[in-house]
Protein backbone atom coordinates (compact mmCIF):
# COMPACT_ATOMS: atom_id res chain seq x y z
CA UNK A 1 0.00 0.00 0.00
CA UNK A 2 1.34 3.45 -0.86
CA UNK A 3 -1.32 5.50 0.68
CA UNK A 4 0.77 8.24 2.45
CA UNK A 5 0.31 11.79 2.10
CA UNK A 6 3.22 14.40 1.35
CA UNK A 7 2.57 16.46 4.39
CA UNK A 8 3.13 12.96 6.28
CA UNK A 9 6.67 12.47 4.60
CA UNK A 10 7.15 16.34 4.79
CA UNK A 11 6.57 16.08 9.16
CA UNK A 12 8.80 12.96 8.96
CA UNK A 13 11.47 14.39 7.56
CA UNK A 14 11.73 17.46 9.40
CA UNK A 15 10.64 15.75 12.99
CA UNK A 16 13.90 13.19 12.47
CA UNK A 17 16.09 14.93 10.23
CA UNK A 18 16.20 14.72 7.00
CA UNK A 19 14.90 17.15 5.27
CA UNK A 20 14.85 20.92 6.12
CA UNK A 21 13.46 24.31 4.06
CA UNK A 22 16.74 25.95 3.21
CA UNK A 23 17.29 29.39 5.14
CA UNK A 24 14.35 28.37 6.97
CA UNK A 25 14.95 31.04 9.51
CA UNK A 26 14.58 33.82 7.46
CA UNK A 27 11.43 31.96 5.64
CA UNK A 28 13.05 30.01 3.51
CA UNK A 29 14.76 29.82 0.14
CA UNK A 30 12.18 28.62 -2.32
CA UNK A 31 12.70 25.23 -4.43
CA UNK A 32 15.70 24.75 -2.64
CA UNK A 33 16.11 22.48 0.48
CA UNK A 34 18.84 20.99 2.76
CA UNK A 35 19.42 17.30 3.79
CA UNK A 36 19.79 16.82 7.62
CA UNK A 37 22.27 14.40 9.53
CA UNK A 38 19.37 11.13 8.30
CA UNK A 39 18.75 12.94 4.62
CA UNK A 40 22.52 12.96 3.69
CA UNK A 41 23.07 9.25 4.93
CA UNK A 42 20.27 7.93 2.88
CA UNK A 43 21.08 10.23 -0.23
CA UNK A 44 24.73 8.69 -0.50
CA UNK A 45 23.40 5.17 -0.38
CA UNK A 46 21.60 5.78 -2.93
CA UNK A 47 24.42 7.50 -4.74
CA UNK A 48 26.65 4.57 -3.73
CA UNK A 49 23.72 2.13 -4.92
CA UNK A 50 23.60 3.95 -8.41
CA UNK A 51 27.70 4.39 -8.92
CA UNK A 52 28.36 0.90 -7.65
CA UNK A 53 25.97 -0.78 -10.38
CA UNK A 54 26.88 1.26 -13.47
CA UNK A 55 30.59 1.85 -12.40
CA UNK A 56 31.82 -0.50 -9.59
CA UNK A 57 29.82 -3.82 -11.45
CA UNK A 58 30.32 -3.30 -15.07
CA UNK A 59 33.30 -3.52 -16.88
CA UNK A 60 32.04 -0.84 -19.57
CA UNK A 61 31.54 2.26 -17.83
CA UNK A 62 33.92 4.86 -16.66
CA UNK A 63 33.16 7.57 -14.02
CA UNK A 64 33.20 11.63 -14.08
CA UNK A 65 33.33 14.44 -11.66
CA UNK A 66 32.84 17.49 -13.81
CA UNK A 67 32.57 21.29 -12.50
CA UNK A 68 29.28 23.18 -12.07
CA UNK A 69 30.41 26.50 -13.59
CA UNK A 70 29.73 25.87 -17.38
CA UNK A 71 31.79 27.83 -20.29
CA UNK A 72 28.60 29.63 -22.12
CA UNK A 73 30.14 28.56 -25.56
CA UNK A 74 29.27 24.69 -24.38
CA UNK A 75 25.73 25.62 -23.46
CA UNK A 76 25.32 27.68 -26.41
CA UNK A 77 26.53 24.61 -28.79
CA UNK A 78 24.03 22.10 -26.79
CA UNK A 79 21.26 24.23 -27.78
CA UNK A 80 20.41 24.63 -24.23
CA UNK A 81 20.69 29.21 -24.49
CA UNK A 82 18.26 28.85 -27.58
CA UNK A 83 15.63 26.22 -26.24
CA UNK A 84 16.18 25.52 -22.76
CA UNK A 85 13.04 27.13 -21.72
CA UNK A 86 9.58 26.45 -20.35
CA UNK A 87 6.53 28.32 -21.51
CA UNK A 88 5.60 31.00 -18.78
CA UNK A 89 2.35 33.10 -18.10
CA UNK A 90 0.97 35.87 -16.07
CA UNK A 91 -2.02 36.54 -14.34
CA UNK A 92 -2.99 39.77 -14.87
CA UNK A 93 -4.94 40.22 -11.70
CA UNK A 94 -2.68 38.95 -8.71
CA UNK A 95 0.54 38.90 -11.19
CA UNK A 96 1.39 35.62 -10.23
CA UNK A 97 3.69 33.56 -12.57
CA UNK A 98 2.72 30.09 -13.60
CA UNK A 99 4.24 27.41 -16.39
CA UNK A 100 1.44 27.87 -18.36
CA UNK A 101 1.65 23.90 -19.19
CA UNK A 102 0.51 23.46 -15.69
CA UNK A 103 -2.53 25.39 -15.72
CA UNK A 104 -6.14 23.55 -15.65
CA UNK A 105 -9.04 24.85 -16.83
CA UNK A 106 -7.25 28.12 -18.19
CA UNK A 107 -7.58 29.56 -15.01
CA UNK A 108 -4.95 31.01 -12.34
CA UNK A 109 -4.02 28.53 -9.54
CA UNK A 110 -3.79 31.37 -7.17
CA UNK A 111 -6.97 33.32 -7.46
CA UNK A 112 -9.03 32.02 -10.26
CA UNK A 113 -8.62 34.47 -13.12
CA UNK A 114 -9.11 33.66 -16.53
CA UNK A 115 -7.08 37.00 -17.31
CA UNK A 116 -3.93 35.35 -18.44
CA UNK A 117 -0.95 36.59 -20.16
CA UNK A 118 -0.08 34.16 -23.68
CA UNK A 119 2.46 31.88 -22.88
CA UNK A 120 6.05 32.86 -23.35
CA UNK A 121 9.45 30.87 -23.26
CA UNK A 122 11.29 31.29 -19.95
CA UNK A 123 14.79 30.15 -19.82
CA UNK A 124 15.65 27.76 -17.34
CA UNK A 125 19.71 28.38 -16.89
CA UNK A 126 21.09 30.08 -13.87
CA UNK A 127 23.43 32.73 -15.30
CA UNK A 128 26.73 33.90 -13.37
CA UNK A 129 28.95 36.31 -13.19
CA UNK A 130 32.43 34.74 -13.81
CA UNK A 131 35.56 36.51 -12.75
CA UNK A 132 35.85 39.87 -11.39
CA UNK A 133 33.91 42.12 -13.52
CA UNK A 134 30.34 41.73 -12.87
CA UNK A 135 29.26 44.21 -15.68
CA UNK A 136 26.92 41.66 -17.49
CA UNK A 137 29.48 41.24 -20.35
CA UNK A 138 31.37 37.92 -19.35
CA UNK A 139 29.06 35.40 -17.79
CA UNK A 140 28.50 31.15 -17.46
CA UNK A 141 26.05 29.21 -16.50
CA UNK A 142 25.27 26.93 -13.15
CA UNK A 143 24.70 24.07 -15.49
CA UNK A 144 21.29 22.71 -16.06
CA UNK A 145 22.40 19.16 -16.86
CA UNK A 146 25.51 17.00 -15.68
CA UNK A 147 25.66 15.62 -18.94
CA UNK A 148 26.94 18.87 -20.87
CA UNK A 149 30.51 17.96 -19.65
CA UNK A 150 30.81 14.49 -21.02
CA UNK A 151 30.27 15.61 -23.72
CA UNK A 152 33.25 18.30 -23.89
CA UNK A 153 34.96 15.68 -21.73
CA UNK A 154 34.80 12.65 -24.53
CA UNK A 155 37.92 12.92 -26.07
CA UNK A 156 39.87 12.99 -22.83
CA UNK A 157 38.18 10.03 -21.44
CA UNK A 158 38.47 7.96 -24.62
CA UNK A 159 42.33 8.98 -24.85
CA UNK A 160 42.93 8.52 -21.46
CA UNK A 161 41.20 4.68 -20.78
CA UNK A 162 41.72 3.74 -24.72
CA UNK A 163 38.07 2.68 -24.59
CA UNK A 164 35.97 1.04 -27.86
CA UNK A 165 32.54 1.28 -28.22
CA UNK A 166 30.26 0.47 -26.49
CA UNK A 167 31.32 2.04 -23.28
CA UNK A 168 29.65 5.07 -21.20
CA UNK A 169 30.29 7.68 -19.00
CA UNK A 170 28.51 8.24 -15.80
CA UNK A 171 28.42 11.16 -13.78
CA UNK A 172 26.63 12.25 -10.05
CA UNK A 173 26.03 15.41 -9.43
CA UNK A 174 24.35 19.04 -8.91
CA UNK A 175 22.04 20.65 -11.76
CA UNK A 176 20.34 23.69 -11.54
CA UNK A 177 17.38 25.22 -12.60
CA UNK A 178 15.58 28.37 -12.61
CA UNK A 179 11.87 26.69 -11.81
CA UNK A 180 9.47 29.10 -12.58
CA UNK A 181 7.01 27.11 -9.69
CA UNK A 182 8.89 24.80 -7.81
CA UNK A 183 6.69 22.36 -5.86
CA UNK A 184 5.74 19.01 -4.39
CA UNK A 185 8.39 19.42 -1.55
CA UNK A 186 11.97 17.86 -3.28
CA UNK A 187 10.41 16.54 -6.07
CA UNK A 188 10.51 19.82 -8.32
CA UNK A 189 13.29 22.32 -7.22
CA UNK A 190 15.96 24.62 -8.33
CA UNK A 191 18.70 23.32 -7.06
CA UNK A 192 19.33 19.14 -7.57
CA UNK A 193 21.15 16.37 -8.00
CA UNK A 194 21.43 14.19 -11.07
CA UNK A 195 23.05 10.74 -11.50
CA UNK A 196 23.20 10.72 -15.20
CA UNK A 197 24.97 7.82 -17.31
CA UNK A 198 25.73 8.99 -21.40
CA UNK A 199 26.23 5.36 -22.97
CA UNK A 200 27.80 5.63 -26.40
CA UNK A 201 27.15 3.51 -29.01
CA UNK A 202 27.49 2.58 -32.56
CA UNK A 203 25.01 4.59 -34.53
CA UNK A 204 22.19 1.91 -36.10
CA UNK A 205 22.72 -0.16 -32.47
CA UNK A 206 21.08 2.89 -30.53
CA UNK A 207 17.76 1.44 -30.64
CA UNK A 208 18.65 -1.78 -29.30
CA UNK A 209 20.49 0.14 -26.57
CA UNK A 210 17.92 2.10 -25.59
CA UNK A 211 15.44 -1.11 -24.74
CA UNK A 212 18.28 -2.42 -22.84
CA UNK A 213 19.02 0.42 -20.54
CA UNK A 214 14.90 0.68 -20.18
CA UNK A 215 15.29 -2.92 -18.50
CA UNK A 216 17.97 -2.07 -16.45
CA UNK A 217 16.78 0.94 -14.95
CA UNK A 218 13.39 -0.69 -14.31
CA UNK A 219 15.11 -3.46 -12.61
CA UNK A 220 17.49 -1.13 -10.72
CA UNK A 221 14.93 0.69 -9.11
CA UNK A 222 13.18 -2.32 -7.93
CA UNK A 223 15.98 -3.17 -6.54
CA UNK A 224 15.75 0.01 -4.60
CA UNK A 225 12.37 -1.24 -3.38
CA UNK A 226 10.13 0.49 -5.58
CA UNK A 227 7.39 -2.08 -6.70
CA UNK A 228 7.12 -2.37 -10.25
CA UNK A 229 3.48 -2.00 -9.99
CA UNK A 230 4.10 1.51 -8.98
CA UNK A 231 5.77 2.29 -12.16
CA UNK A 232 4.82 3.22 -15.39
CA UNK A 233 6.78 3.72 -18.21
CA UNK A 234 5.60 6.66 -20.44
CA UNK A 235 7.34 7.01 -23.91
CA UNK A 236 7.14 11.05 -24.65
CA UNK A 237 5.30 12.01 -27.86
CA UNK A 238 7.39 13.08 -30.80
CA UNK A 239 6.31 16.53 -30.57
CA UNK A 240 7.23 16.85 -26.60
CA UNK A 241 10.82 15.37 -26.71
CA UNK A 242 13.75 17.60 -25.71
CA UNK A 243 15.64 19.48 -28.23
CA UNK A 244 18.33 16.58 -28.87
CA UNK A 245 16.52 13.62 -28.09
CA UNK A 246 15.15 11.07 -31.10
CA UNK A 247 13.04 8.81 -28.34
CA UNK A 248 12.82 9.11 -24.67
CA UNK A 249 11.26 6.76 -21.70
CA UNK A 250 10.00 7.93 -18.38
CA UNK A 251 10.35 5.99 -16.01
CA UNK A 252 7.55 7.65 -13.83
CA UNK A 253 6.71 6.08 -9.97
CA UNK A 254 3.41 7.00 -7.79
CA UNK A 255 4.44 10.00 -5.68
CA UNK A 256 2.00 10.94 -3.38
CA UNK A 257 0.73 13.84 -5.30
CA UNK A 258 0.61 11.55 -8.68
CA UNK A 259 1.96 9.37 -11.01
CA UNK A 260 5.13 11.72 -12.35
CA UNK A 261 8.87 11.20 -13.55
CA UNK A 262 11.66 10.37 -11.94
CA UNK A 263 13.95 9.07 -14.66
CA UNK A 264 14.41 9.74 -17.97
CA UNK A 265 15.96 7.61 -20.78
CA UNK A 266 16.31 8.99 -23.86
CA UNK A 267 18.21 8.04 -27.19
CA UNK A 268 20.15 12.01 -28.01
CA UNK A 269 21.47 10.37 -31.37
CA UNK A 270 24.93 11.67 -32.27
CA UNK A 271 23.45 15.24 -31.51
CA UNK A 272 25.72 16.26 -28.70
CA UNK A 273 28.72 15.33 -29.96
CA UNK A 274 28.02 16.52 -32.95
CA UNK A 275 26.92 19.82 -32.24
CA UNK A 276 30.34 20.01 -30.08
CA UNK A 277 32.40 19.37 -32.92
CA UNK A 278 34.86 20.82 -35.04
CA UNK A 279 34.65 20.57 -38.75
CA UNK A 280 31.46 18.67 -39.21
CA UNK A 281 30.89 18.21 -42.35
CA UNK A 282 33.94 16.08 -42.32
CA UNK A 283 31.54 13.63 -39.75
CA UNK A 284 28.80 11.68 -41.65
CA UNK A 285 26.32 13.17 -38.97
CA UNK A 286 22.95 11.86 -38.68
CA UNK A 287 21.43 15.46 -36.37
CA UNK A 288 20.87 18.87 -37.40
CA UNK A 289 24.03 20.30 -35.76
CA UNK A 290 24.81 24.17 -36.34
CA UNK A 291 28.33 25.01 -37.79
CA UNK A 292 30.93 25.30 -34.55
CA UNK A 293 33.92 27.62 -35.60
CA UNK A 294 34.70 27.77 -32.10
CA UNK A 295 35.24 23.87 -30.79
CA UNK A 296 39.06 22.65 -31.13
CA UNK A 297 38.38 18.75 -31.69
CA UNK A 298 36.34 16.30 -33.03
CA UNK A 299 34.58 14.35 -30.66
CA UNK A 300 34.64 11.02 -32.47
CA UNK A 301 36.34 7.31 -31.89
CA UNK A 302 37.67 5.02 -34.05
CA UNK A 303 35.07 2.20 -35.23
CA UNK A 304 36.79 -1.48 -35.31
CA UNK A 305 37.56 -0.54 -39.13
CA UNK A 306 39.60 2.34 -38.23
CA UNK A 307 36.97 4.38 -39.17
CA UNK A 308 36.18 7.73 -37.24
CA UNK A 309 32.51 7.65 -36.26
CA UNK A 310 30.83 10.11 -33.88
CA UNK A 311 28.97 7.35 -31.43
CA UNK A 312 24.78 8.02 -31.10
CA UNK A 313 24.08 8.40 -26.97
CA UNK A 314 21.59 5.94 -24.78
CA UNK A 315 21.36 8.52 -21.74
CA UNK A 316 19.66 7.30 -18.91
CA UNK A 317 19.45 10.29 -16.45
CA UNK A 318 17.92 9.96 -12.59
CA UNK A 319 17.02 12.88 -10.46
CA UNK A 320 18.74 11.57 -7.33
CA UNK A 321 16.18 13.77 -5.05
CA UNK A 322 13.22 12.57 -6.63
CA UNK A 323 14.76 9.21 -6.07
CA UNK A 324 15.03 9.89 -2.34
CA UNK A 325 11.29 10.77 -2.37
CA UNK A 326 10.27 7.43 -3.87
CA UNK A 327 12.05 4.91 -2.08
CA UNK A 328 10.78 6.97 1.38
CA UNK A 329 7.39 6.76 -0.40
CA UNK A 330 7.27 3.62 -0.60
CA UNK A 331 8.68 2.81 2.51
CA UNK A 332 6.70 4.60 4.93
CA UNK A 333 3.58 2.54 6.87
CA UNK A 334 1.64 3.01 9.21
CA UNK A 335 1.00 -0.28 10.90
CA UNK A 336 -2.11 -0.90 13.52
CA UNK A 337 -0.45 -2.97 15.93
CA UNK A 338 -3.94 -3.29 17.86
CA UNK A 339 -5.47 -1.71 21.13
CA UNK A 340 -5.25 2.00 20.05
CA UNK A 341 -1.35 1.66 19.20
CA UNK A 342 0.11 2.31 15.48
CA UNK A 343 4.03 3.01 14.68
CA UNK A 344 5.58 4.66 11.67
CA UNK A 345 8.13 2.52 9.90
CA UNK A 346 10.23 3.25 7.24
CA UNK A 347 10.57 0.00 5.38
CA UNK A 348 13.91 0.97 3.18
CA UNK A 349 15.85 -1.66 1.86
CA UNK A 350 18.79 -2.35 4.20
CA UNK A 351 21.63 -0.95 1.68
CA UNK A 352 19.94 2.78 1.77
CA UNK A 353 19.08 2.43 5.48
CA UNK A 354 20.77 5.77 7.13
CA UNK A 355 21.78 3.87 9.92
CA UNK A 356 22.50 -0.29 9.68
CA UNK A 357 22.29 -0.77 13.36
CA UNK A 358 21.65 1.12 16.56
CA UNK A 359 23.37 -0.08 19.75
CA UNK A 360 21.27 0.95 23.06
CA UNK A 361 21.99 0.68 25.99
CA UNK A 362 19.11 -0.67 28.75
CA UNK A 363 20.27 1.84 31.23
CA UNK A 364 22.21 4.69 30.26
CA UNK A 365 23.84 5.98 33.29
CA UNK A 366 25.04 2.20 34.34
CA UNK A 367 28.92 2.22 33.52
CA UNK A 368 29.38 -1.41 32.69
CA UNK A 369 26.99 -1.37 30.12
CA UNK A 370 27.51 1.76 28.43
CA UNK A 371 31.56 0.71 28.21
CA UNK A 372 30.21 -2.58 26.26
CA UNK A 373 27.86 -0.70 23.91
CA UNK A 374 31.32 1.49 23.06
CA UNK A 375 33.22 -1.70 22.54
CA UNK A 376 30.15 -3.46 20.43
CA UNK A 377 29.88 -0.25 18.22
CA UNK A 378 33.89 0.23 17.49
CA UNK A 379 33.82 -3.79 16.33
CA UNK A 380 30.52 -3.33 14.29
CA UNK A 381 32.26 0.04 12.33
CA UNK A 382 35.13 -2.47 11.44
CA UNK A 383 32.82 -4.16 9.44
CA UNK A 384 32.22 -1.41 6.82
CA UNK A 385 28.24 -1.92 7.05
CA UNK A 386 27.92 1.54 7.00
CA UNK A 387 26.59 4.14 10.28
CA UNK A 388 26.71 2.15 13.24
CA UNK A 389 24.88 4.45 15.84
CA UNK A 390 25.03 4.60 19.76
CA UNK A 391 21.74 5.75 21.35
CA UNK A 392 22.13 7.15 24.68
CA UNK A 393 18.35 7.99 25.57
CA UNK A 394 18.33 5.43 28.10
CA UNK A 395 14.70 4.94 27.43
CA UNK A 396 14.02 1.79 24.94
CA UNK A 397 10.50 2.21 24.20
CA UNK A 398 11.33 5.31 22.74
CA UNK A 399 14.59 4.23 21.05
CA UNK A 400 12.84 1.54 19.19
CA UNK A 401 10.38 4.17 17.73
CA UNK A 402 12.78 6.32 16.52
CA UNK A 403 14.96 3.56 14.89
CA UNK A 404 11.29 2.44 13.29
CA UNK A 405 10.65 6.22 12.03
CA UNK A 406 14.59 5.99 10.31
CA UNK A 407 14.19 2.88 8.96
CA UNK A 408 16.74 1.32 11.39
CA UNK A 409 17.20 -2.47 10.21
CA UNK A 410 18.41 -3.57 13.19
CA UNK A 411 18.99 -2.53 17.22
CA UNK A 412 21.32 -4.42 19.64
CA UNK A 413 20.12 -3.83 22.94
CA UNK A 414 22.98 -4.10 25.52
CA UNK A 415 21.19 -5.55 29.36
CA UNK A 416 22.27 -6.92 32.21
CA UNK A 417 22.42 -10.15 30.96
CA UNK A 418 24.73 -9.20 28.71
CA UNK A 419 27.53 -8.22 31.24
CA UNK A 420 26.74 -10.40 33.92
CA UNK A 421 26.40 -13.73 32.01
CA UNK A 422 28.81 -15.74 30.24
CA UNK A 423 29.28 -16.32 27.09
CA UNK A 424 28.22 -12.33 26.44
CA UNK A 425 25.12 -11.98 24.30
CA UNK A 426 22.77 -9.09 23.31
CA UNK A 427 19.02 -8.61 21.85
CA UNK A 428 18.93 -8.36 18.53
CA UNK A 429 15.41 -6.80 17.54
CA UNK A 430 14.63 -6.43 13.97
CA UNK A 431 12.47 -3.51 12.30
CA UNK A 432 9.91 -5.28 9.89
CA UNK A 433 9.13 -7.73 12.34
CA UNK A 434 9.89 -6.32 15.65
CA UNK A 435 10.55 -10.02 16.80
CA UNK A 436 13.68 -10.20 18.85
CA UNK A 437 16.26 -12.68 19.93
CA UNK A 438 19.67 -13.17 21.44
CA UNK A 439 22.93 -13.54 20.10
CA UNK A 440 26.33 -14.10 21.76
CA UNK A 441 28.75 -11.16 20.67
CA UNK A 442 31.30 -13.24 19.60
CA UNK A 443 28.77 -13.76 16.93
CA UNK A 444 27.97 -10.74 15.97
CA UNK A 445 30.68 -9.46 13.31
CA UNK A 446 29.66 -12.67 11.82
CA UNK A 447 25.60 -12.31 11.90
CA UNK A 448 26.05 -8.41 10.96
CA UNK A 449 28.48 -9.79 7.95
CA UNK A 450 25.82 -12.22 6.68
CA UNK A 451 22.93 -9.69 7.37
CA UNK A 452 24.33 -6.92 5.49
CA UNK A 453 27.19 -7.83 3.19
N1 LIG B 1 20.40 15.15 -19.13
C1 LIG B 1 19.04 14.87 -19.36
C2 LIG B 1 18.15 15.60 -18.49
O1 LIG B 1 18.57 16.46 -17.74
P1 LIG B 1 15.65 15.79 -17.71
O2 LIG B 1 14.49 14.89 -18.02
O3 LIG B 1 15.48 17.24 -17.90
O4 LIG B 1 16.85 15.22 -18.59
C3 LIG B 1 16.49 14.22 -15.82
O5 LIG B 1 16.13 15.51 -16.24
C4 LIG B 1 15.99 13.93 -14.43
O6 LIG B 1 16.41 14.96 -13.52
C5 LIG B 1 14.46 13.93 -14.32
O7 LIG B 1 13.91 12.66 -14.65
C6 LIG B 1 14.25 14.26 -12.86
O8 LIG B 1 14.35 13.09 -12.07
C7 LIG B 1 15.43 15.16 -12.53
N2 LIG B 1 15.00 16.57 -12.52
C8 LIG B 1 14.85 17.39 -13.59
N3 LIG B 1 14.44 18.61 -13.19
C9 LIG B 1 14.31 18.55 -11.84
C10 LIG B 1 13.92 19.49 -10.84
N4 LIG B 1 13.61 20.75 -11.14
N5 LIG B 1 13.90 19.08 -9.55
C11 LIG B 1 14.25 17.82 -9.22
N6 LIG B 1 14.63 16.90 -10.13
C12 LIG B 1 14.67 17.24 -11.41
Amino acid sequence: MVAKTMDQLVALCKRRGFIFQNADIYGGLQGVYDYGPLGVELKNNLKNAWWRSMVYERDDIEGLDAAILTNRKVLQYSGHEDTFSDPMTDCKKCKGRFRADHIKDGKCPNCGSTELTEPRPFNLMFKTAIGPVDDGSVFGYLRPETAQAIFTQFRNVVDSTSRKLPFGIAQIGKSFRNEITPRNFIFRVREFEQAELEYFVMPGEDEKWHEYWKEARIKWWEEQGLKRDNMNIYTTPKDDLAHYAKACYDIEYQFPHGMEELEGIANRTDYDLGNHTKAQEEMNLTSHCHPNPDSTQKLCIMDDNNKWVVPFVIEPSMGVDRGVLAVMTEAYEEEDLGEGNTRVVLKLKKHLAPIKVAVIPLKKNNEAIMNKCHEIKQNLLKLGIGRVALENTGNIGKAYRRHDEIGTPLCITVDFETIENQPESVTIRDRDTMEQHRVNVADLPAYLREYFL
